[in-house]
């Protein structure tokens, strides 16, 4: 009994809080709570970075697995019970062990094994913590992996870039609709997954892949291993500048846009205009921001993101691309949401 009048009294407090203050507004301590939130996203981060999920193997001491990595024995612990009191890791009389989770995606070896594309994660707190510094400059204080050429950065967030992919691809060939698309550019590519879905959509596609210097090889590799090297081809380019040829039926522009300031999607889009084909369409897959630009979360969070890892990016609302579409002479502006943000534009 006294367990449902506390609970009902919870629910009318929930009820009356909600009317009386807006649904988002988070107490004192939620917002402390938040803002420590980077000691366990900390903690992960140098498990993964370490590998010790990997010298954890089937079960190792803190001396075992400081020994196999040639780090601190006492950090060492001090680190694996902390990864224990996230959940992330069991300790049995003071040996350590994979939880299935970690066995899973974070022990080498695994079929599932996601340390590659964790890495662009443990890149990515170098960069947010330089937050503070780009609000006053405005833009990126340490420039982005792929403009430093930094080969181990590339990988991991090409490496990212197409787990993400992987689970998308599908449906968004499939919202696209590949029907009498002969030829597809995929600018800023990455690792060719969208191309490589749309060639196995459609055997008569021929699609090719334009991407910097150091990605296009990691491309060529996805593509080989597609077995759709007869269909997919690659290109060196920088998407910033260059023309893109002639007579494309499609061209796909996924997750491009928020790496570029307006002024530049402006540009890309009136070369991407030329490159088409007369009632060719543009696809643009991107993260869309509401009209105020506070929602969804993760979205504006990105536009975090894009401050602290660009020159100029940032995510944008579904009004803007329209004007830059409008802009570059894109008619029949239509929006899809198959997965995320999909809108597409004829010549
Ligand atoms: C966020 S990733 C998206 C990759 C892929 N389109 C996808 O959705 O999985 C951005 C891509 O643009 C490429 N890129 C960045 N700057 C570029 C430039 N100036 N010219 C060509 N490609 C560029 C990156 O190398 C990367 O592959």
């Amino acid at each position: 009994m006294f367990s449902r009048i506390v609970g009902m009294l919870g629910f009318l407090a929930i009820f009356l809080g909600a009317s009386l203050t807006p649904m988002f507004a988070q107490s004192f301590s939620d917002l402390t709570a938040t803002m420590r939130g980077f000691q366990e996203s900390r903690v992960l981060l140098t498990a993964v970075e370490l590998d010790i999920f990997t010298a954890v193997g089937t079960g190792a001491t803190a001396a075992q697995v400081s020994k196999k990595l040639g780090t601190n024995p006492r950090a060492t612990e001090t680190l694996l019970n902390a990864v224990v009191s996230l959940g992330a890791l069991r300790k049995e009389a003071g040996t350590f062990f994979n939880t299935p989770e970690t066995a899973r995606y974070l022990v080498a070896g695994s079929r599932d094994y996601a340390r590659p594309a964790l890495m662009h994660t443990v890149n990515m707190f170098d960069s947010w913590a330089t937050l503070t510094d780009c609000v006053r400059t405005g833009t990126a204080v340490k420039p982005p992996g792929v403009s430093r050429q930094d080969q181990q950065w590339t990988e991991s967030f090409i490496a990212a870039m197409h787990s993400a992919a992987e689970g998308t691809a599908a449906q968004v060939v499939r919202a696209v609709e590949v029907q009498g698309v002969c030829r597809l550019l995929d600018i800023g590519g990455g690792s060719g997954a969208y191309s490589i879905a749309f060639a196995k959509e459609s055997p008569s596609l021929r699609a090719e892949v334009l991407d910097l210097a150091s990605v296009v090889p990691i491309a060529q590799k996805h593509i080989d291993e597609a077995g759709v090297a007869n269909q997919v081809s690659t290109r060196i380019g920088d998407l910033t500048v260059d023309e893109f040829g002639k007579d494309y039926d499609l061209i796909l522009l996924s997750a491009i846009c928020h790496m570029l300031d307006p002024e530049q999607n402006l540009d890309l889009f009136r070369r991407c205009y030329r490159a088409l084909a007369p009632g060719g369409r543009i696809v643009i897959r991107d993260f869309i921001l509401e009209p105020d630009k506070t929602a969804p979360k993760w979205v504006a969070l990105f536009a975090i993101n894009m401050l602290v890892g660009t020159k100029g990016g940032s995510t944008y609302t579904e009004a803007e691309y329209k004007s830059w579409l409008t802009g570059a002479g894109f008619q029949g502006f239509t929006r899809i949401d198959p997965t995320g943000d999909l809108i597409v534009a004829r010549r």
